[in-house]
């Protein structure tokens, strides 16, 4: 769907061309960012994950007490149907608290707002990308995959400023995460990324490159890590699902791997295409 003009999105029970999908100014998604979001990718109409997409959902209104009457297998049938066939495209599916008079405690009796469009996905960065380290200056719920972003931004746009394509986000002298994305180092030949826990989004794509490198006998840990750790890597990817795995090929503008992808970084970028393959069978 290359021209927005003809694409039709979904918005509370109706399939509509993208610019007559409006929501209310009171929307609690507008008002206070009270929302959820998922964002699933989809190669040629095969879902990547999409349980694993789901049960992240579901736990994520359960974190911000939102009880939403759909069920998996209507959201499923709404993104079968805004499906393009494309190679790759990515579902953005948003759930809101819905609308009503502004007040910050929850409303009662209001429906939530959902929303689903598909959007193009541009070819994997397998060349590799620049990145800044930043203070991780975000909230203590970084496991929720709220629409609330404003930290997020913020910090992607320091990274643009800087000419970077990310930025990895450090907290007391740890790597978290990047501003919207994983991170994983290769250190001594062990792949490291940071354990589950408040301080970093337990991404899909993460979860399946964990799953996909024991299976291969990689040696992979999810461990704490510093930010000199990441200075001193032989590799950095980063990895989500609309960039799959990304190597990093210069940190603050200084080479990482002599300034090209890794070879660990092919070894495991080739297995999840693999795993793509497979699942597209
Ligand atoms: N972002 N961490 C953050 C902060 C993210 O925003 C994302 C993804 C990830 C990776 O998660 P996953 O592998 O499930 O995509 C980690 C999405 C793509 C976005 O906001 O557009």
């Amino acid at each position: 769907m290359s021209d927005t003009g003809q694409q039709r999105v979904y918005l509370n029970g109706d399939y509509t061309p993208l610019h007559e999908a409006k929501i209310s100014v009171l929307d609690r998604g507008f008002l206070f960012g009270d929302g959820i979001y998922e964002v699933i990718p989809v190669y040629q109409r095969h879902i990547f994950h999409l349980e694993r997409h789901m049960t992240r959902l579901e736990k994520n209104l359960a974190a911000i007490r939102l009880s939403v009457p759909f069920n998996r297998q209507q959201l499923k049938e709404i993104i079968e149907t805004l499906l393009t066939g494309k190679d790759q495209e990515s579902i953005y599916l948003q759930i809101t608290r819905g609308i009503a008079k502004r007040d910050h405690q929850f409303p009662t009796d209001t429906k939530p707002t959902l929303f689903v469009m598909s959007n193009p996905v541009k070819q994997q960065l397998k060349h590799g990308i620049a990145c800044i380290t930043l203070d991780d200056d975000r909230w203590q719920h970084c496991d929720i995959k709220t629409i609330a972003l404003l930290p997020n931004v913020l910090l992607r746009q320091l990274a643009h400023d800087q000419h970077s394509d990310e930025a990895i986000l450090i907290r007391d002298g740890y790597v978290t995460e990047g501003a919207a994305s994983n991170v994983f180092i290769v250190a001594d030949g062990q792949i490291i990324t940071a354990p589950q826990g408040p301080f970093i989004l337990p991404g899909v794509t993460r979860d399946v490159i964990i799953e996909i490198a024991q299976n291969a006998g990689l040696d992979i840990v999810q461990r704490m890590f510093r930010e000199q750790q990441l200075i001193d890597a032989s590799e950095i990817w980063i990895t989500s699902s609309t960039k799959e795995i990304v190597p990093v090929i210069s940190l603050n503008k200084q080479p990482v791997s002599q300034g090209k992808p890794g070879v660990i970084w092919n070894k495991i970028n080739a297995l999840f295409q693999s795993h793509k393959q497979h699942l597209m069978q």
